[in-house]
């Protein structure tokens, strides 16, 4: 189809209503023409496909399909291959279903662990955010279905979604909240971004041009369509202007009209709706071209696939004395009632109606070496007597008891943010009381973001599923069983403490009000700064094999900032076992003028490796990786000195690291005015040639000619030159003994200035 001569024989009625959905999922279809709507569905981890008269917060059913690992686990993964396939496999269910556009994924940082949608969102980092975000953007539109990366930008609490301001300064956004959305925007091409509720620095995201169409167009290169969050349009008009080109779902033709309108008044330039109608007929057009209805949807080959992804996803926390994976022969006892009943993804919008769900019951129901009790009632948090008694029981006779915990339906969702970071206190009254009995105890953890864990000294291992998906169950008894050896690792802090979190005394906002006073120092960032104690740090995760790294290189010391650096690294399996590890590569800049997080993410592989192997992994890093976003220059920008490779199981266990040394090829331009301060006029060479006579006769003035070195001096030299560091230009209209009149200084400094 020929867009532009399409939208050339429209009316400007037919064009004001492409701008906006035809019902909850659909958009608008111009029969005339021959332009049909296209669907579009939740996202992001499977298909939640309603029919028309549907909801958007997962309330009423959707048709059966395959619910994979929640983002929380997927990302803990730190596996793009995997990611990439789960991705292909939503693709195909989306052609099967004749979905244009999957929504998702939900890539927001994870500012806090209170936020109620931490289960959908990938990580603190965004750095793994943006990668592992691509790789299924990549997956999912290889089928040529698009996907909506959301909830663009800053959309990181649950309270006041729709109302509250994220205000963050500018190198604050640029290095933690824009940047998955950079890199996804970047390296995989979305055909949608999804604009989110909130207002960025006061504007409304779904009026906001600055992210809408200069960052997100202008600067990365965005080529797709921008549709709203469901119910996020406030002023359309402003919308379409700002670069806001569908709003979802229909508003009736209320907005509509109100565009239309504003075209007829001369408000809104007509040129702003044919952008947007294009833009949105080119995105529909390109799944129309490649539509595959009879692509096979084969639900039971992604069952099995949703359970290998959760046994690459899941994370070994804590596995004293080996007491995993379970022995043949050992008889089990699993408590809890998410034994039968997994917890394995989170509620709202991204809630998938399963076709199965499998549950460790379902697993090991048949084997004669388990007692089953269920420890706790999910429908209260009060303990329970008689439960807890069962338990013990259970438990005491047990060569490893298994503590299926974790995080009830009610305690996170989309649309409200958690409280507190507790489990219910009849699990942790279960836990305690079970490992009291029989210290021999493992707790299996289903959660979308950190649980605090008071009883941690009292078990023995500590197995952290996430939500995990429908295939939750097989994928545990694999996991205990050995048949999988665990090898995800945390994408995000486990802190000590809800108190502890950095971003814990604003949270949430003062009304509307939300101030990222931490600044970049979000999750490691702030930990590692503050040599604060964490529970589990970011990157951190164990195996039931034992790893040695060797051999780190680079292949320069020194480079500039436009040069590439590659260091690779050995890592070998040294234990008995097939197993994966996750090799990270964080930069460090100890010297620096601003102030920087203790070291950064900025590369990581996971390998796969038979006992006794070992494999080289490479990395490739840029500018970016040794840059800050400097608001001077408006720009990245990398402080020529010396930087740390290093590489680390974690981001608080470094094994190996390498100096490399990095010239900036920028040059920040210097400005001073009559209230720039000698210390800057000090460190620049420019400056001081302009300086340097006017201090020397000022010294003399101060001192009225007296030997600053003499032992009666008041003042020293080093002294007076601390003092005087702080003092600014237009000090010297007061010092400058009568000699330095108001235009002089101006016209230094001009000539000081670049
Ligand atoms: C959510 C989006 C979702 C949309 C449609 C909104 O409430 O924030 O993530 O895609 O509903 O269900």
């Amino acid at each position: 189809m020929d867009i532009r001569k399409v939208i050339s024989q429209m009316t400007l009625e037919e064009k004001c209503s492409l701008l906006s959905g035809s019902d909850f999922w659909h958009t608008k279809a111009v029969e005339r023409l021959g332009i049909p709507a296209v669907m579009v569905s939740d996202g992001p981890h499977g298909l939640r496909k309603q029919d028309t008269s549907g909801d958007h917060l997962g309330i009423n059913d959707s048709i059966k399909a395959v619910c994979f690992p929640a983002g929380c686990a997927s990302t803990a993964s730190f596996d793009r291959e995997l990611v990439y396939e789960v991705g292909e496999d939503i693709g195909d269910s989306c052609q099967h279903e004749e979905l244009a556009v999957n929504l998702g994924p939900a890539i927001n940082i994870k500012r806090s662990p209170l936020c109620g949608r931490n289960f959908e969102y990938l990580s603190e980092d965004p750095y793994l955010a943006g990668e592992m975000a691509a790789s299924l953007v990549r997956g999912v539109q290889s089928r040529n279905v698009g996907v909506s990366v959301k909830h663009y930008l800053a959309n990181n609490q649950e309270h006041r979604r729709m109302s509250s301001s994220s205000n963050i300064d500018e190198r604050t956004l640029r290095e933690i909240y824009l940047a998955p959305f950079e890199k996804v925007v970047k390296d995989a091409k979305p055909w949608t971004v999804m604009c989110s509720y909130n207002r960025i620095n006061g504007v409304l995201a779904s009026e906001n041009k600055r992210y809408l169409t200069d960052i997100l167009r202008g600067e990365w290169g965005f080529d797709g369509y921008v549709m709203s969050d469901w119910g996020a349009v406030s002023d359309r008009v402003k919308g379409v202007e700002a670069g806001l080109d569908l709003e979802m779902p229909s508003s009736g033709g209320v907005n509509d009209r109100r565009v239309l309108e504003a075209v007829r008044s001369g408000k809104l330039d007509e040129k702003y709706v044919d952008l947007a109608v294009e833009r949105i007929l080119t995105v529909s057009e390109r799944y129309l071209m490649n539509a595959k209805p009879d692509t096979v949807w084969d639900k039971e080959a992604q069952h099995e696939a949703a359970r290998v992804a959760a046994g690459k996803s899941a994370v070994l926390l804590k596995n004293d004395d080996g007491i995993l994976p379970v022995r043949k022969g050992q008889k089990l006892a699993v408590i809890g009632q998410f034994a039968r009943t997994p917890r394995f993804q989170g509620g709202g919008s991204s809630h998938i109606n399963c076709f199965r769900v499998t549950s460790l019951w379902d697993e090991w129901k048949d084997r004669g070496d388990v007692i089953w009790a269920d420890g706790y009632d999910l429908k209260t948090e009060e303990p329970d007597e008689a439960l807890l008694a069962e338990a013990e029981k259970a438990a005491a006779g047990a060569d490893v008891v298994i503590i299926m915990a974790g995080l009830p339906d009610s305690f996170e969702s989309e649309g409200y943010d958690r409280t507190h970071m507790r489990m219910p206190r009849n699990q942790e009254v279960l836990i305690s009381r079970v490992a009291k009995v029989n210290p021999a105890a493992v707790v299996v953890l289903h959660n979308g973001s950190p649980v605090e864990m008071p009883w941690i000294g009292e078990v023995k291992g500590v197995l952290e599923m996430y939500l995990g998906g429908q295939a939750v169950g097989g994928a545990t008894a694999d996991l205990l069983t050995g048949a999988v050896n665990p090898s995800g690792r945390l994408p995000e802090s486990f802190p000590l403490r809800l108190e502890d979190t950095p971003c814990y005394l604003n949270y949430g906002g003062e009304g509307n009000q939300v101030n990222y006073t931490e600044g970049v120092f979000v999750g490691y960032r702030y930990y590692d700064k503050k040599k604060m104690d964490v529970l589990f740090p970011f990157g951190y995760g164990l195996s039931y094999t034992s790893f040695a790294y060797s051999g780190l290189t680079a292949d320069r010391e020194k480079m500039k900032d436009t040069e590439t650096l590659t260091v690779t690294v050995d890592v070998q399996n040294t234990g008995k076992v097939p197993g994966a590890e996750v090799v990270q590569l964080y930069v460090a800049d100890p010297e620096s003028s601003v102030f920087r997080p203790v070291r950064e993410l900025k590369g990581f592989d996971k390998v796969y490796l038979q006992p006794g192997e070992k494999k080289t992994v490479t990395f490739t890093l840029d500018k970016r990786a040794f840059a800050y976003w400097n608001t001077d220059i408006d720009n990245w920008y990398v402080e020529s000195g010396d930087f740390l490779i290093q590489i680390g199981t974690s981001s608080r266990d470094i094994v190996l690291e390498k100096k490399v040394c990095v010239e900036s090829t920028d040059k920040v331009p210097q400005k001073f005015d009559i209230n720039s301060i000698m210390l800057d006029i000090l460190k620049s060479e420019k400056a001081m040639q302009v300086m340097a006579p006017i201090l020397q006769q000022m010294k003399e003035g101060m001192f009225g000619g007296q030997d600053p070195e003499s032992a009666d001096s008041a003042v020293t030299d080093d002294m007076a030159q601390a003092m005087i560091k702080y003092m600014p230009l237009h000090g010297l209209l007061t010092f400058g003994g009568g000699q330095i009149t108001w235009e002089m200084l101006e016209q230094m400094c001009q000539a000081m200035s670049d």
